[in-house]
């Protein structure tokens, strides 16, 4: 098999139905509305990020932590992925009463165990939640630029891209750049272009998450790639929510043709039908990616990871 990487996934978005239910039987939480036998039940990005908060309050322990990361880690690892960056929302733990470094210790725990059994390196992202306002980002991001956890090693924006406007949230990222935080945005997938442009204005970001509406804009795109800003494409992601209509019209193709730097990412694999080995086979079999241009991808995800130099290093040197 050959290596995998990802740097967008969100911790709470990869709950697989499986573990789901053995949560939901474990706190006796019906999911009617949630989960049904086709999987998890929304329609509309709205409705997605409801759905999310809903699964998200069946782990409410350190432990329930710990078991879900490595319970996709180690998933991730056995589909040939050597390094993921797992991107964790601690609004989420305190909306369960888990205090933020419980919530990490959990999931670090995760990580090691699944490092232990597989050898995936992991990281984390600690995200403000755009819809909760300014100020619960940029405690957030005070929370993050404390260097929690060693396993900490960046910054995100996500939640409703539509709430807002990105210079809001300039100070946030102000405050985890000056803690060495590697920065990246979620932009560009709700909403367009001037989202990218706004992006790389106010928060001046090494990534941004999705990012492939920049399409919309030529010179933006010449921009992208001049500064060779990486962006983190999530193609089932954006079919799932209607973002582009097909595989065949995703702009992936298009923005790696015109030199933008691109990686591969699942997002919120079950929530959107997907998985990091789903989006590598699509890429290659329907959007026509050789497998020379798809371990460069590969390379490219390692290249901007948010993880040590030396760690960075032994990953490349594995490919
Ligand atoms: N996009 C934006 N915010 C999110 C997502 C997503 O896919 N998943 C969880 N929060
Ligand atoms: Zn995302």
């Amino acid at each position: 098999m050959r290596p995998k990487a990802e740097l967008h996934c969100h911790i709470e978005g990869a709950v697989a139905p499986e573990l789901a239910r053995a949560q939901a039987e474990k706190y006796g939480v019906d999911l009617t509305g949630v989960l049904d036998g086709e999987g998890y039940v929304w329609r509309d990005f709205t409705g997605f990020l409801a759905c999310y908060d809903r699964v998200a309050g069946l782990f409410r322990s350190e432990e329930d932590y710990a078991l879900l990361a490595e319970t996709y880690l180690t998933g991730l690892a056995e589909a040939g992925a050597i390094y993921s960056e797992i991107i964790v929302s601690p609004d989420h733990g305190a909306r369960v009463g888990l205090g933020p470094n419980a919530y990490l210790a959990g999931l670090a725990a995760g990580i090691g165990a699944a490092r232990d059994r597989t050898g995936i390196e992991g990281r984390m992202l600690v995200t403000g939640i755009r819809h909760l306002g300014a100020e619960a980002v940029v405690a957030a991001a005070r929370f993050a630029a404390t260097r929690p956890h060693p396993l900490v090693t960046g910054f995100n924006l996500a939640g409703e891209e539509r709430f807002g406007r990105v210079a809001d949230y300039a100070r946030a990222f102000d405050i985890a750049r000056d803690a060495g935080l590697g920065l990246t945005i979620h932009a560009g997938e709700l909403c367009g272009a001037a989202s990218v442009r706004d992006a790389l204005d106010h928060v001046r970001p090494a990534r941004i998450s999705h990012g492939v509406r920049a399409i919309e804009d030529a010179a933006l795109v010449e921009r992208l790639a001049d500064e060779g800003v990486v962006l983190e494409c999530c193609p089932g992601s954006n079919i799932a929510l209607g973002v582009f209509p097909s595989f065949a019209g995703h702009p992936l193709r298009a923005l790696h043709d015109r030199g933008v730097k691109v990686t591969l990412n699942s997002d919120d694999p079950p929530f959107f039908h997907t998985s990091l080995a789903r989006e590598y086979a699509v890429a290659a079999e329907e959007m026509g990616f050789s497998r020379g241009d798809i371990d460069g991808m590969t390379r490219t995800a390692i290249e901007a990871a948010f993880v040590e130099p030396s760690v960075k290093a032994r990953l490349l040197s594995s490919l």
